[in-house]
């Protein structure tokens, strides 16, 4: 069993022993309990940014010397970390301990010659390494560790689950599988450092900064890269400036609205990718969007990447799920589970339709996880209330404070197993009122729906919003269906039956379409029966079965 994961970005910060906290406190356990704090988004953010500005990423050639290759880099500085990577070939990416060491690596570099094609003669932080005399098959050494930066199938990953003990453990396999890898989450990092050094041309003190699923602690391998251009640090030396008593200001080019400021800047970033990127290929301006965006694919990093400017709502609400995330392990467990699930059943698309999202179905986890009782996760009201001077935000009008300091946060003293809690999940929502009610963060509660969208999660910063507004009636019934249809396998669950059978059990059976293993039980029982037969017909399996079902699972 892989226990809790405590990787996909959650920052653990391990302060020293000897730190301050050490020398007050010896009489505390010194090896078990290693003091580790968890990192604020704001730390991690600044520290992954930073260490993306001292990186660089090296195409290679398929024969190489990976002590060669250090050595060689190491002429330059001292080098940090480093891995290597398959994408159309084999790529390094190489994390010196100093900035500087890239400018000396940079100065090192060549220009490739302008025999068939004409170069740009833009100078990046991608280089292409190649030996002069290809290594011998003899002189290699040991071969290269490849860091792997894709999921493994869902096939494969079905057949892992069944070899687990518990559906409990199955779902912390799926984590531990699906979740972002630190080579993962830097080589994100990376791409947007790598944008950066574009924007700056034109706006020298601009951030790119990853928001989403890259950053919130529920990114999946694969995901697209969210980033942002950010001028906040330009607008707080403006403020800087006004002080005393003098006054003085930037000219600048005014425009009638702000969208127009964002539609042109995004305008020439894009053309610049398009046009000067090394490997942004399929450069796509969506800037009538209601968040104007540009679209590509970056090459080296193999991502997609989704790039709009200072959307500082959307990054608060990747700081709530970071937080959520955080805070215990069985959060993360439960979303990675329920995602799958949800992209399995056709339930989530990677294209933009009628259909929920994946950061929909991220907030209706973390509703749920609310009304549990006693609560595993607080309500964005209690998130507020323990926030202080520093966490003091208003973007817009909206009041978006919330505490960042995790450590502030009481533990839950909830002991359900993450098992339960997918049971219960869909339970939970086979049956929700959604017909009345809403879903707000804020409050923890069921609300009387505002306006008659199928589905309303309200967006927790801007409360007008509806942040699933684009799902329609027969998505939501879909939904709902696969939802009972799921609480109805799980509670009749007969794991030591199955695995005699060889049968996929528990949530391997979950991740199969349901259509496929056994469609007319599935019509039946989602069409047929109304909500409360499911309901009753299930509260009797759950008393029948909680006892052989606690000797199946082997809890
Ligand atoms: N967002 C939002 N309101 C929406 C949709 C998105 O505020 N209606 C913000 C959220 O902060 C979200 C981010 O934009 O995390 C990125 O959106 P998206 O890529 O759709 O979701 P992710 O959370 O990144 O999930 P995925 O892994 O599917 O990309
Ligand atoms: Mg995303």
């Amino acid at each position: 069993f892989p226990g809790p994961a405590a990787a996909g970005g959650c920052g653990q910060a391990r302060l020293s022993s000897s730190g301050a906290a050490a020398q007050r406190a010896p009489q505390a356990a010194p090896q078990a309990a290693v003091n580790t704090r968890k990192k604020t988004f704001a730390e991690v953010q600044t520290e992954r940014l930073e260490q993306a500005e001292r990186t660089v990423l090296i195409k290679c050639p398929p024969k190489l010397s990976e002590k060669k290759l250090l050595r060689y880099l190491s002429s330059h500085g001292d080098i940090r970390s480093h891995f290597f990577f398959e994408n159309r070939g084999i790529h390094a990416l190489i994390e010196f301990s100093e900035k500087n060491s890239v400018a000396s690596l940079q100065d090192a570099v060549g220009i490739p010659s302008a025999a068939e094609h004409h170069v740009v003669p833009f100078k990046s932080r991608l280089l292409t390494f190649t030996l002069k005399t290809p290594v011998s098959q003899a002189a290699e050494e040991t071969p290269i560790h490849l860091a792997p930066q894709s999921h493994i199938p869902v096939k494969e990953l079905i057949q892992k689950l069944c070899h687990a003990d518990s559906v409990s453990n199955q779902m912390y396999i799926l984590l531990n599988e699906f979740q972002l890898t630190e080579e993962n989450i830097k080589l994100r990092f990376l791409a947007c450092s790598l944008v950066r050094d574009f924007t700056r041309a034109y706006f020298p003190d601009s951030m790119v900064k990853p928001f989403g699923s890259s950053v919130n602690t529920f990114g999946k391998l694969g995901c697209d890269v969210d980033m942002f251009l950010d001028f906040h640090d330009v607008q707080k030396h403006a403020t800087k400036m006004k002080k005393g008593p003098f006054e003085m200001e930037y000219q600048m080019k005014r425009l009638p609205s702000e969208r127009l400021a964002t539609q042109k800047i995004l305008s020439v970033i894009g053309d610049c990718l398009d046009n000067f990127g090394p490997g942004c290929v399929s450069v796509q301006k969506i800037l009538n969007a209601r968040c104007p965006l540009v679209k590509f694919s970056h090459q080296p990093t193999g991502f997609q990447c989704d790039l709009s400017v200072s959307n500082s709502i959307a990054v608060k609400s990747s700081e709530l799920l970071y937080i959520y995330g955080c805070l215990d392990s069985r959060v993360r467990a439960l979303v990675f589970t329920v995602r799958c699930w949800a992209r399995v059943h056709g339930l989530t698309n990677s294209v933009p339709g009628t259909w929920i999202t994946n950061f929909s179905l991220t907030m209706m986890v973390m509703f749920f996880l609310q009304k549990r009782s006693p609560p595993i996760i607080p309500t964005l009201d209690q998130l507020k209330e323990l926030a202080d001077e520093k966490d003091k935000h208003i973007i817009g009008g909206y009041d978006c404070s919330f505490v960042s300091d995790l450590s502030k946060i009481k533990p839950t003293k909830n002991t359900e197993t993450v098992d339960v809690l997918l049971s219960d999940f869909f339970e939970y929502f086979g049956n929700f009122d959604f017909r009345r009610n809403s879903i707000n963060l804020r409050k923890g509660k069921e609300v009387n729906k505002p306006e008659s969208y199928p589905l309303y999660i309200w967006n927790p910063f801007e409360q007008d919003l509806n942040i699933s507004k684009n799902v329609n009636q027969p998505q939501l019934e879909k939904f709902v269906a696969m939802a009972r249809e799921s609480a109805w396998i799980l509670q009749k669950e007969e794991k030591t039956q199955r695995m005699i059978n060889k049968e996929p059990w528990g949530l391997a059976a979950l991740l199969i379409p349901f259509g496929k293993s056994n469609p007319s039980k599935m019509k039946n029982r989602t069409k047929g029966a109304g909500s409360e037969t499911i309901r009753s017909l299930l509260d009797s399996l759950k008393l029948n079965s909680a006892n052989s079902l606690q000797k199946a699972v082997g809890k």
